[in-house]
C-alpha cells in the first residue's frame, strides 16, 4: 500500500473550497426533489429530474472528487499538479457553471443549456489538465492510479456525449431516446463516478482501517471488467436494445462493482482497527447501498413487468437514488472526514508537533457531528428510495428535505474543521511519559 506523503500535496486553501462547496450541490438536488411534481414519478427524463441528477452528480459528487483528486494525487499517488492557479480557476469555473447548467434543465431552456454545457466542458478540460499528472505515473501501476486514469477517460467520454445530447436538444439533429439517455448516464455513473470511487477506496479503506493481513486480489480484473462493461454497455444501451440485451448489459455492469464490494468487505473484515469511526461505518453503509443499487438496477433493466405499479420510472428513480446518494454519496461523506482533517492537521499543526501539544487528526473533527450527518443522510436516502418505489410524492419530497438537511449539516461540520481552532483532547499518560501541559 502506498503511504501518504502529504508534504507533496497542494495547499489547504486550494483543496478545501471543493469539499466545502460540494454539499451545496446535494442541498440543491435535495431541494429540487422536495419540489418534485407528478412528472417525477412518470418520466425519468422530466426536466426537474434531469436538473436534480446533474446537481447531485456534477455539483456534489464530482465537486468532492475534484478536491479529493487534487489532494490525494500529489499526496498519496506520487503525482503533481501542473498548476495550482489553474486548479483555483477551475474551482471558480465549475462553481459558476453548475448552478447555471442545473437552472437551464429546470427551465428546459435548450438554447442556454448549450452555453452552460460548453462551460461545463471547459471545467472538465481544466480539471483533466491537472488531474492526469496529479494521479501519478500510470507506469508505476498502482491500483488506485489505474482506476483513476480510466475514470478520467470516462469523464471525457461522458462529457462528449453530454454536450452532443445538449446540442441535439437545441438543433434537433436526432432524438435523445431513452437508450441514448441511459448510455450517457451509465458512462457517467459507472465509468466516471463508480471507477473513481472504487479506485480511491482501494487506497483509503485499508489505510484508514489499518488492514495489513489481507490485500486486494482481483483489483486488475475488476477494473478491466468494469471499464469494458461501462464503455461497451453504455454504447449498446444507446442502440435502444430489447429487454434481454438490457438485462445482460445490467448484469455485466453489476459484475465489477459487485466483485469490488466483496473485496472491500473482505478487507474491512480483516482490519486491525476494531472500533469503527465514521469512515469505517460509512464504508459498510455504502456497501449495503451497493447491494440495493445492483438489485434495483437489474429489475430496472427488466422494466415494466417487475416495476411497482407497472411504472418503470419509479424503479429507475429508486435505482438512481440508491447508487448516487447511497453508494457513492456515503463513501464521499465518510472519506471527507478523513481527507480534510488530515490536510488541516498537516498545514496547521505539523510544524508545531514536538514543540507544544497539538491536536491529533481525530481531534480536528467531531465524531458525533460526523455520525449525525451520516445518520441524517442515510435516513434521507432510504426515505427517498421508498418514496420513489411506493410512488408516493410526499414521501419522496420528505426524503429530499432530509437530504438537504444532511447536506447543510455536512457543510457546517466541514467548515468547522477548516475554520475553527482545535484543542488537543486530554489523553491518558502512559508509564514513563511526561505531561507536557
Ligand atoms: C458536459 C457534461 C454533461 C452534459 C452537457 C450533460 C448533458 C446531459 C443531457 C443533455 C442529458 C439528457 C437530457 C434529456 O434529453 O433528457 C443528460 C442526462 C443525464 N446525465 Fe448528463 N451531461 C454531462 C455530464 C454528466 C456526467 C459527468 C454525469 C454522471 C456522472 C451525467 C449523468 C447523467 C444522467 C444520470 C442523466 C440521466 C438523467 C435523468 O434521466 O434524469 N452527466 N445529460
Amino acid at each position: 500500500m502506498t503511504l501518504a506523503a502529504p508534504g507533496r500535496g497542494p495547499a489547504l486553501a486550494l483543496v478545501a473550497p471543493f469539499f466545502l462547496a460540494a454539499p451545496l450541490g446535494l442541498a440543491l438536488a435535495g431541494l429540487i426533489l422536495a419540489f418534485s411534481n407528478g412528472d417525477t414519478l412518470l418520466a425519468i427524463n422530466a426536466p426537474r429530474t434531469v436538473a436534480l441528477t446533474h446537481a447531485a452528480v456534477i455539483g456534489w459528487l464530482t465537486m468532492g472528487i475534484f478536491g479529493a483528486v487534487y489532494q490525494l494525487g500529489p499526496a498519496v499517488l506520487g503525482g503533481r499538479l501542473v498548476s495550482s492557479r489553474l486548479a483555483r480557476v477551475h474551482f471558480f469555473v465549475h462553481a459558476t457553471v453548475v448552478p447555471a447548467f442545473v437552472w437551464t434543465f429546470w427551465q428546459w431552456d435548450v438554447r442556454l443549456m448549450g452555453y452552460a454545457a460548453s462551460g461545463l466542458v471547459l471545467s472538465f478540460i481544466l480539471f483533466l489538465i491537472n488531474a492526469f499528472p496529479a494521479i501519478g505515473t500510470l507506469r508505476r501501476g498502482a491500483l488506485p492510479a489505474r482506476y483513476l486514469g480510466a475514470s478520467l477517460v470516462m469523464l471525457a467520454v461522458t462529457a462528449g456525449f453530454g454536450i452532443t445530447w445538449a446540442g441535439t436538444l437545441q438543433h434537433l439533429w436526432f432524438p435523445v431516446t431513452m437508450g441514448r439517455l441511459a448510455g450517457h448516464a451509465h458512462l457517467g455513473l459507472l465509468g466516471w463516478l463508480g471507477l473513481t470511487l472504487m479506485g480511491v477506496a482501494y487506497q483509503l479503506a485499508p489505510m484508514f482501517n489499518v488492514v495489513q493481513r489481507k490485500r486486494p486480489v482481483a483489483g486488475g480484473p475488476i477494473l478491466a471488467l468494469t471499464v469494458t462493461a461501462a464503455l461497451g454497455g453504455g454504447l449498446v444501451l444507446m442502440a435502444d436494445p430489447g429487454p434481454w440485451v438490457r438485462l445482460a448489459v445490467a448484469a455485466a455492469m453489476a459484475a465489477g462493482p459487485g466483485a469490488w464490494g466483496i473485496e472491500m468487505l473482505r478487507l474491512m473484515l480483516a482490519r486491525s482497527r476494531r472500533t469503527l469511526d465514521v469512515q469505517g461505518r460509512a464504508t459498510f453503509v455504502s456497501l449495503g447501498f451497493l447491494v440495493v443499487t445492483i438489485c434495483l438496477g437489474l429489475l430496472a433493466a427488466i422494466g415494466k413487468p417487475v416495476s411497482p405499479g407497472h411504472e418503470p420510472t419509479r424503479l429507475l428513480l429508486g435505482y438512481g437514488i440508491a447508487g448516487v446518494s447511497g453508494w457513492a454519496g456515503i463513501m464521499l461523506i465518510g472519506n471527507s472526514y478523513k481527507i480534510l482533517p488530515f490536510l488541516v492537521w498537516y498545514h496547521r499543526y505539523r510544524q508545531l508537533a514536538g514543540i507544544r501539544p497539538v491536536p491529533v487528526v481525530a481531534d480536528i473533527y467531531s465524531e458525533g457531528a460526523a455520525r449525525a450527518v451520516l445518520a441524517v443522510h442515510t435516513t434521507g436516502t432510504i426515505v427517498a428510495i421508498a418514496g420513489a418505489l411506493l410512488g408516493d410524492l410526499n414521501i419522496l419530497r420528505a426524503g429530499g428535505l432530509m437530504l438537504t438537511l444532511g447536506a447543510a449539516l455536512h457543510m457546517v461540520s466541514l467548515a468547522h474543521i477548516v475554520l475553527a481552532p482545535h484543542a488537543p483532547a486530554p489523553r491518558r499518560i502512559g508509564p514513563g511519559e511526561v505531561a507536557t501541559r
